[in-house]
């Protein structure tokens, strides 16, 4: 039996997992760590917080085997967007710029000036967009300029992990699409890009397909862990790509919806497919040659974690007495609440929203607070405003054509049938899970078992391995109610627009 490791960078811990060739997950390991918000809307990692996690679960899950010569390869995955700066020893000059960031909007009016919004859309996909790198860059160029002068490499939060690993500088197209440098359509580093933001191209790295193979594991990291010195790193995806992978989202009419810390609704396209009003963003995927469309919600997870963390410290305390996972909890109380919270809503706008807005500056609402309402009405409106969101992410898709006749559920939040359920009531299509839970880092280790040969390609290995697990059908009568509040949901951030900016500009 060979063995693959596929690794997944996230916002809230790195997961390791070891899988057997048949794609049974053999061991697992995961290592949390912090985000910090030094102010409103700004995110930040520490690389060496990943660096050290990728470590030590890598350690953990490569002791599971007996005869470690039969781990044949590493898949990177990773939250995507992050910016991570190395000076000339490969050392980080600043703590990681991370997705969800958001103070990079004025450099987004900077970018238009030195480009045309249509030019943007047409190298690169998408609109200059706060959260992505190439705004980020720009701000540091901005404010920071001695780290800029300082910087020699700029690589993605799993790119960084490979450099560790590796000694290689090098991203793979999937990822790199969300930096706003690459020219989408032709899968490499747009010089015209580049040329226009001043960014020398010797500061990104070698540009690779996911399932290529980028190098090898350093000798002294293989000899520590034990492994052959021939493991090969393969390219990896950024998070979304690597879960549409992991749960066979690798054709055409396929889609998932993911809620991690971040919500994503995301589907296939073997053909290159752009929103023109830049709404949802398009990349390359990790099948060679194909792309796909995705809508972003910022605070999916998020939104329930931030919950959790300021107002359920009993829960937390409770959960913990009783050896359960506090989201279990949260959940049952979630579920003893009538759908539409009885009149409450939500907006998960806690970090600005993406899709459909493209606002920086909008922030999290509770709308129609009452005294009849309890913590679990709160927490309720929590799950079903992120719902609401990614059902503008749904809306969108539909209207580009790209309509699916079932979802596929994944992320943490993905594994509770209480959001699918909500998901199916407003998608209007049956929700469905697969057998396989670890997503991004199944979806990584597949693309090391193709560049290590193992499998034929992405597709084929997908077939063999992924098996669909649940389905949660939509019931009528919540899908008519959840229509309704749904459309009030939308008005409010058009009632709220200005008002949002107004907020942003008080000190
Ligand atoms: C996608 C996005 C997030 C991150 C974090 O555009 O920003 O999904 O990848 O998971």
């Amino acid at each position: 039996m060979k063995y693959l490791i596929g690794i997944d960078v996230g916002t809230s811990a790195t997961k390791t997992v070891l899988f057997d060739e048949r794609g049974r997950a053999v061991a697992s390991a995961s290592k949390e760590y912090p985000m910090e918000q030094p102010e409103n809307g700004w995110a930040q990692q520490r690389p060496e917080d990943w660096r050290d996690a990728v470590l030590s679960t890598l350690k953990t899950v490569s002791a599971s085997v007996e005869n470690r010569e039969d781990i044949l390869g590493i898949g990177l995955s990773g939250q995507m967007h992050g910016l991570v700066m190395l000076d000339e020893e490969g050392q980080v000059i600043r703590p990681a710029i991370i997705w969800c960031d958001q103070r990079a909007k004025e450099e987004t009016e900077d970018m238009l000036k030195a480009m045309p919004r249509e030019e943007w859309i047409r190298i690169t996909a998408n609109p200059p967009l706060a959260g992505w790198t190439a705004a980020k860059i720009c701000w540091v160029k901005k404010h920071e300029p001695d780290n800029y002068r300082r910087c020699r490499h700029i690589l993605l939060p799993k790119d960084y992990i490979r450099y560790i690993l590796t000694g290689v500088h090098a991203t793979e197209v999937s990822d790199a699409s969300g930096m706003q440098l690459l020219d989408v359509p032709g899968r490499c580093w747009s010089k015209e890009v580049l040329k226009a933001l001043s960014i020398d191209e010797s500061l990104l790295g070698q540009v690779y397909e996911s399932c290529e193979a980028t190098g090898c594991l350093r000798r002294e990291i293989a000899r520590e862990l034990g492994l052959g010195s021939q493991v090969v790193v393969a390219g990896g995806a950024g998070d979304n790509a690597a879960a549409a992978v992991g749960t066979g989202i690798v054709e055409d009419g396929r889609a998932f919806t993911t809620i991690g810390t971040s919500g994503v609704v995301f589907a296939h396209s073997s053909q290159l497919c752009i929103d023109p009003k830049g709404r949802v963003h398009t990349c390359c995927c990790a099948v060679p040659g194909a792309w796909h469309v995705m809508g972003v919600t910022q605070a999916a997870g998020l939104s329930l974690k931030w919950f959790r963390d300021q107002l359920c410290q009993e829960e937390i305390r409770r959960a913990e007495e009783e050896g359960r996972d506090v989201y279990d909890r949260l959940n049952e109380m979630a579920g003893r609440i009538p759908a539409g919270s009885d009149r409450l809503i939500y907006l998960p706008y806690l970090m600005g929203e993406r899709t459909p807005h493209l606002d920086s500056d909008c922030r999290g609402v509770f709308f129609g607070l009452s005294g009849i309402h309890t913590k679990g009405h709160m927490l309720r409106a929590v799950m079903e405003g992120v719902a609401y969101s990614l059902c503008d992410c749904n809306q969108i898709l539909n209207e580009m054509g790209i309509t699916v006749g079932e979802m596929m559920a994944c992320g943490g939040g993905g594994r509770s049938p209480l959001w699918r359920q909500m998901l199916a009531d407003l998608y209007q299509c049956t929700v469905k899970t697969v057998e396989q839970s670890e997503g991004p880092a199944l979806g990584a280790a597949i693309l090391a078992g193709v560049a290590c040969k193992l499998y034929p390609s992405v597709e084929e290995a997908c077939h063999v391995i992924i098996h669909e697990e649940s389905q949660t059908f939509p019931h009528e009568a919540e899908s008519r109610l959840y229509g309704e509040y749904h459309k009030v949901y939308q008005g409010l951030y058009r009632s709220l627009r200005e008002d949002y900016q107004k907020l942003a500009a008080l000190p």
